[in-house]
């Protein structure tokens, strides 16, 4: 069986390989509290306990205190007390959420993620952050707790809608470009049968990528430096996002081409490398980047960031498969965004 184990300061935490049906079955035997959204229950029907599970509309909108709360009825409700551990099968949404409500319910139960989006297999179930969205401010309120176990099945990836599997692929290749130039060699050469979710090629692109994220956030859990690498490409994909309504893989692939384009205009990172990146990225790219309006976009960034001062941590790439972070000023982005929109 396929493991990672991770231990970072917020604890050990087992990633495994797994076939859902056997280990749900397993910890249904056990004291243990299942949450989930409407989706995926339609899918796993009949193997939660109806009488242990909590079901969750979908969504970020639902991504709320009140839905919370709803939890930690039901858990009142359900007699749920420390020796008890809350299981979460579902997105990054139902990730965050049962992360939270287990992290804060009796100041702490374990619990376990079955992630079932590329997005929350790669990315969302490591690092540690539990949280969810109040009044407008996106995972405002949360915890940093680590799940105990993660169980991956790729079984579930085959009824995702294909721009929630763009949304994994960014993440994959933005850990590459940060962190691995052989991934990043991988993924150029194998990335067909990566988008054909051939299973060897997803068991390494998955695993490397729950390695990388793991260890860039072991050495700064709580994102004072080093883990802010991780918001590679995304400054300018939330601000794409909220200002043309791409969806997240779209923006987050087009953030990060323009990552490159700007590292490179600051002279950080070789003409070389950077055309290459460009080529592998073009390829995969999906929304169209001509005519955007920088103005909005440049709001939308200070909007996004909460100002902090004139400047922000901004990620440069130097080299395939390593990142650097340093500050820019708002309107040195601003003159690189007005240069972007008019490329
Ligand atoms: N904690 C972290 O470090 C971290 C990191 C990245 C993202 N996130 C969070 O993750 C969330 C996004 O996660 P997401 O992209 O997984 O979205 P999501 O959880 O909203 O899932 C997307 C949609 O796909 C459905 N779905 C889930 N699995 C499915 C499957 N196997 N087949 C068909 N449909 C399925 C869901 O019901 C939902 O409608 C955001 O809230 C974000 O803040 C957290």
């Amino acid at each position: 069986m396929k493991t990672l184990d991770i231990s970072s300061p917020l604890g050990k935490c087992r990633v495994q390989k797994v076939s859902w049906r056997d280990q749900v079955s397993l910890l249904a035997k056990e004291g243990v509290v299942f949450v989930t959204d409407s989706h995926i229950h339609s899918f796993l029907g009949e193997s939660l306990p109806q009488e242990r599970t909590v079901i969750l509309e979908p969504g970020e909108k639902r991504k709320t205190l009140s839905t919370v709360e709803k939890i930690y009825q039901r858990f009142l409700d359900w007699g749920v007390d420390r020796s008890w551990r809350a299981v979460g099968i579902g997105g990054g949404v139902v990730g965050d959420i049962t992360g939270f409500a287990a992290s804060t319910y009796m100041r702490g139960i374990p619990f376990i993620l079955i992630p079932t989006t590329l997005l929350s297999q790669v990315d969302a179930c490591v690092g540690g952050k539990t949280g969810v969205n109040f009044r407008g401010y996106k995972n405002i309120i949360g915890t940093f707790s680590q799940p105990q176990r993660i169980l991956l099945d790729f079984d579930f990836l085959h009824t995702l809608p294909p721009k929630e599997i763009l949304c994994g692929m960014a993440e994959i290749i933005k850990h590459a470009l940060i962190a691995s130039p052989s991934l990043f060699r991988f993924l150029e050469k194998e990335w067909p049968r990566l988008l054909a979710l051939e299973e060897d090629v997803l068991e390494k692109a998955v695993f490397e990528s729950l390695r990388i994220k793991s260890s860039v956030v072991k050495g700064d859990p709580k994102e004072k430096n080093r883990r802010r690498m991780l918001n590679f490409g995304h400054t300018l994909a939330h601000a794409l996002e909220k200002t043309t309504g791409a969806s997240h893989g779209e923006a987050v692939i087009q953030g990060m081409m323009w990552a490159v384009r700007i590292s490179e205009r600051k002279g950080i990172l070789s003409e070389k490398n950077s055309q290459r990146i460009q080529t592998f990225l073009e390829e995969i790219k999906q929304f169209p980047s001509e005519g955007l309006p920088s103005l909005s976009l440049s709001e939308a960034v200070r909007k996004d960031k909460k100002k902090e001062k004139e400047n922000l941590h901004y990620v440069f790439l130097s080299q395939v498969g390593e990142a650097r972070v340093q500050k820019i000023s708002y309107a040195q982005l601003e003159e690189f965004i007005d240069g972007l929109c008019e490329s």
